[in-house]
């Protein structure tokens, strides 16, 4: 593996994540030596826009040699790449938009990756995300694929069913955000901690959290701080309520559950009927993004073509980009540094199926992940959760690849914020038309009578 001039190819170049992720690569080009990075998007405007950001930041970081190029040609993207950065949103935030009003016109939970707003994104994204790991899989075979395009469970079991030998790790940001604002919230320093985790991506639970420094499991303190106290958003959601909401389910579910941390994500799962009584169903997390992320990143992007000198670069991620760049050299210096991965089971939750696809913590090297198995059995709550919800996921994937309106219907039904199969078909059936083009075509016929 070259271990020096590496050369970085960001998928979804445009994101707004991307300078956040070129930050934390800037910030250790020691640990991390690129020399090449290119930026691959199918939105030429976007990626016009981000190049000219990159390339300041590049500039102001006293970097200009390393080599930036932007493309939406997948021979130039992913040809002589080290890693690929995963990061596409098929469909964009106006397909997003729709992932979360449609289901709320009918009472149910719209979400980005939870509910049907995430399986209706799944069935968007697994095509999209198939075709890139097929060009790397054509240009760079030996490229690393970081991957934390969403819904990632479903990206996760379709690519894996397609490429099973794929060098890609699936990975995403919420377990190490939730454990930064924990520690901030409530004095801790998270370097000390050694967590343990199990569960479906976005929908897992904390045993333990072992503070080095401390020498003691914190997670009953936090426990109890979690029910005394509720969370402030740290400072890398500063000004954002929707986070600030997201806290104060967490400190609701941790009282009402209070043998483990839940993820936050499970507020969708274990109060949908309050999540859906607290949406705006006119206005919706897509739209707050739209009129505040991507409005600011477009802005700077023209403070930048009107010749802006001062330093006009200001996003905060926390410590999304850091996680990437981490990951990556851990892989590339072999540091086996332990991060939460999305892997295929076998055997790490004993008693959940096999080939179930799960997020655990995992070592990282030069063999990619290896996963820690918990060496004990989960009880009957957790595990009745996440076998319906596993179950559903299985089943859309495979809606995906048989083009099953049936099998869609299934996974629409037994989805763990779906209460109602009535409710299910009618808002699958309008999914099918306002994802005309992107969803494969399911076959009606296959339809069973309700
Ligand atoms: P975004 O819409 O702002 O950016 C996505 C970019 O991908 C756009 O520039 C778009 O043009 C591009 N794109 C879409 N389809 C493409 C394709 N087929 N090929 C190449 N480029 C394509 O979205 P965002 O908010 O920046 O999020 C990007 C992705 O990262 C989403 O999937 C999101 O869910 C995911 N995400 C995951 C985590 C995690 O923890 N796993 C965290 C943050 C974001
Ligand atoms: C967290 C999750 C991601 C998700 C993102 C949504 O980071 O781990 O999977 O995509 O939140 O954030 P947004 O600001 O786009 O609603
Ligand atoms: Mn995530």
């Amino acid at each position: 593996m070259k271990t020096e001039n590496l050369h970085i190819t960001i998928a979804g170049g445009g994101s707004t994540y991307t300078p956040g992720i070129i930050m934390a690569v800037l910030n250790n080009i020691d640990r991390f030596p690129i020399s090449s990075i290119t930026l691959y998007d199918i939105d030429k405007e976007r990626n016009d826009d981000m190049c000219l950001i990159i390339n300041y930041m590049l500039q102001n970081n006293d970097l200009p040699d390393v080599k930036l190029t932007q493309t939406s040609d997948p021979e130039t993207a992913f040809t002589d790449v080290d890693f690929v950065f995963s990061q596409i949103r098929v469909g964009g935030m106006e397909m997003r938009e729709k992932d979360e009003k449609i289901p709320l016109k009918y009472g149910l939970v719209g979400q980005e990756t939870c509910g049907l707003g995430g399986f209706a994104y799944g069935l968007r994204s697994i095509g999209g995300l198939l075709e890139i790991v097929g060009f790397i899989q054509k240009y760079s075979p030996q490229a690393w694929i970081l991957n934390y395009t969403n819904p990632e469970t479903l990206i996760s079991e379709a690519v894996r069913r397609v490429y099973p030998n794929v060098k890609m790790l699936n990975a995403c940001d919420m377990t190490i955000s939730l454990e930064e604002t924990i520690a901030r919230n409530y004095g801790y320093n998270r370097e000390n901690w050694i967590p343990k985790y199990y569960g479906l991506n976005h929908f897992g639970w904390y045993t333990s959290i072992y503070d080095k420094e401390l020498e003691r499991d914190v997670m009953p303190e936090l426990i109890q701080k979690l029910k005394d106290t509720p969370m402030k958003v740290a400072s890398f959601n500063s000004g954002d309520n929707s986070w600030q909401d997201a806290w104060d389910m967490l400190s609701k579910i941790t009282t009402n559950f209070p043998d483990q941390i839940a993820n936050n994500y499970l507020e969708y799962y274990l109060y949908s009927d309050d999540v859906v009584d607290h949406a705006d169903p006119n206005y919706t997390r897509a739209n707050q993004v739209m009129d505040g992320r991507l409005k600011h990143t477009k802005d700077v992007a023209n403070l930048i073509r009107s010749g802006a000198t001062d330093d006009v670069i200001d996003f905060d991620f926390g410590e999304h980009g850091q996680y990437i760049v981490d990951m990556a050299t851990s892989i590339l210096n072999d540091e086996h540094r332990r991060f939460m991965l999305i892997v295929p089971n076998y055997g790490a939750i004993p008693n959940l199926r096999e080939d179930a696809v799960v997020e655990v913590p995992a070592y990282v090297g030069r063999l990619g992940a290896e996963p820690v198995a918990m060496r004990h059995h989960i009880n009957d709550f957790h595990k009745g959760l996440m076998e319906a919800q596993n179950a559903a996921e299985k089943l859309l994937v495979d809606a995906f690849f048989e083009h099953s309106y049936s099998k869609a219907l299934q996974a629409f039904t037994l989805n763990q914020t779906v209460n109602s199969a009535a409710k299910a078909k009618l808002v699958l059936d309008e999914m099918i038309i306002a994802n005309k083009g992107y969803w494969p075509e399911l076959k009606e016929d296959a339809a069973p009578v309700l």
